[in-house]
């Protein structure tokens, strides 16, 4: 479908759907829906909020400083090694950045996060994230010495206080992630001791967000590019900030026009329930989750969440309700928690048939269960309610730090499954933008969604590189290991000296 056009309404479909049924899809439209004048109050609020993050008393949203101080040129240099852990995939990367402006060429290996690994140890953890360095530098490294001079750019894609860029604190787990004794902590030694034991000389130069590395690498290849976003397994966005807005950073003083990458954590957002229209089952999906009170926003829009509030609504539907639903079926499988993700909601609003027929089929394969056409007639509208709540709330926190900035105009770098492959989040988005902004008609959206480039790859090596070269220039404001940096990377000097433009 082109960009920004309305998706199709099925609407008249209904028609055959027997009057409770009815009921049921129109009390969900009146809990699900978000109308354009509470986009606006939820857009308003949250640019408080971010304002709020970043002073001393703080709120909600974390606001993080990144130590992430400035742009790239286009023309960053040298060869850097990247791990990526999100909440799915393992990724270990190696980065290399020629003289062309904007160019990259990567090597990547991808590891599948074992589901146990997300409630073991730390210990566990790390062993595993430095067993698959390990085997991907012993594939492509013979040599050690190589190796010494590679810096690491790590996307640690959870909330973590910096002090400095080397090291982070992990506030809180998110995305289901529940390891014990690692909260509170700072993640960077255990991880460089699991990688000494492996005799991997390794250096880490900047442990970075998702959202932080979606900015750079966006920005690498498109000037206009202010703010980085993830819409995938969790949510949340990083923008550049002036230091001289960030209280909380007042005592480092810095000069008050250097810029620093903000990673907001805007999962966080309302917290406080103040003005996010929670319904029931948004509630229950808290309540029953490893941090309840945690991550409200998140809850309600990320791909971790979608399938499950989908689920919830049908086990309602069916249990609560009065059996209106797959009467006289076995519900056993639909019963488990978190058993259908993002891409069944995908599926099901993707079906391009009038019956319904791979609807049809997908509760049949999945669920075990054989709906009527009413039934699916339901599970579409419902679908589409969640999908398009989903991205009418995060175009609320995009338009949140437009308005915050005052910027009118700009780019925004996009990733993860839910903006990449649920269908119609994009023009949903933009249609949201349009309802908030009150654009004229007719006329070119001046903030545009697109989709970013490798933020986890790229833009972990980009900040490297910014890091190396801010040393160099002698700004060591927020590096802890500055000596074993320049010394680790000596031979990496040359290359990301930046070339005359
Ligand atoms: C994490 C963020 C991350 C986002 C997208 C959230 O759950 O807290 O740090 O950027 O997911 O991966």
């Amino acid at each position: 479908m082109p960009f920004g056009k309305k998706p199709p309404s099925r609407r008249g479909s209904l028609s055959d759907v027997p009057k409770d049924l009815l009921k049921q899809i129109e009390r969900l439209e009146e809990i699900f829906m978000v109308k354009t004048d509470k986009l606006k109050e939820i857009t308003d609020h949250f640019v408080g909020e971010l304002t709020k993050g970043l002073t001393v008393e703080g709120g909600d949203i974390p606001m993080n400083p990144t130590w992430c101080m400035g742009f790239p040129t286009g023309y960053e240099k040298g060869t850097y090694l990247a791990l990526d852990m999100g909440g799915t995939n393992l990724r270990v990367c190696e980065v290399s950045l020629p003289e062309e402006k904007g160019e990259f060429q990567i090597i990547q290996s991808k590891y599948r996060m074992p589901e146990d690994l997300k409630t073991g140890t730390g210990e566990e953890l790390w062993g595993y994230i430095a067993d698959c360095i390990h085997q991907f530098v012993e594939y492509h490294h013979e040599d050690e010495q190589d190796l010494e001079t590679l810096p690491l750019g790590f996307t640690f894609s959870y909330p973590a206080t910096q002090e400095y860029i080397d090291h982070g604190v992990l506030q809180r787990w998110t995305k289901g992630f529940d390891i014990k004794g690692v909260e509170g902590t700072d993640v960077v030694p255990p991880f460089e001791a699991a990688l000494q034991e492996r005799g991997l000389p390794i250096k880490l130069a900047a442990l970075i967000n998702d959202t932080t590395g979606t900015l750079i690498a966006s920005a690498y290849t498109d000037e206009k590019t202010k703010i980085g976003c993830i819409f995938g397994t969790g949510c949340n966005a990083a923008y550049m900030e002036n230091c001289g807005s960030i209280p909380k950073l007042a005592h480092m003083k810095l000069d008050p026009d250097t810029p620093m990458a903000i990673n907001c954590e805007w999962g966080a957002f309302d917290n406080q329930h103040k003005v996010l229209p929670r319904t029931q089952y948004d509630i229950l999906i808290d309540k029953d989750s490893p941090r309840p009170g945690q991550q409200t926003f998140e809850k309600m829009v990320a791909g971790l969440y979608l399938g499950e509030i989908f689920r919830l609504v049908l086990v309602d539907l069916h249990q609560t309700q009065e059996c209106l639903i797959f009467e006289g079926q076995d519900i056993g499988k639909l019963q488990k928690p978190y058993s259908l993700d993002s891409s069944f909601l995908s599926a099901i609003e993707e079906d391009p048939f009038e019956n319904l027929s791979e609807t049809e089929d997908l509760f049949q394969k999945h669920l075990s269960i054989t709906a009527t056409k009413p039934e699916l007639e339901l599970c579409r509208r419902l679908a589409e309610l969640i999908g398009t709540r989903a991205a009418r709330l995060s175009a609320c926190g995009v338009a949140a730090i437009c308005k915050k900035k005052g910027w009118t105009e700009c780019h925004v770098g996009a990733d993860g499954t839910v903006f990449n492959k649920y269908p119609h989040f994009k023009a949903r988005g933009a249609q949201a933008l349009r309802e908030i902004f009150e654009w004229k008609k007719g006329m070119k959206d001046p903030i545009v969604i697109n989709p970013a480039e490798d933020g986890s790859g790229v833009g972990a090596a980009l900040i490297a590189a910014l890091t190396l070269k801010r040393i160099q220039e002698g700004n060591t404001a927020g590096i802890r290991d500055v000596k074993a940096l320049i010394e680790g990377t000596a031979a990496q000097k040359a290359e990301t000296d930046q070339v005359d433009e």
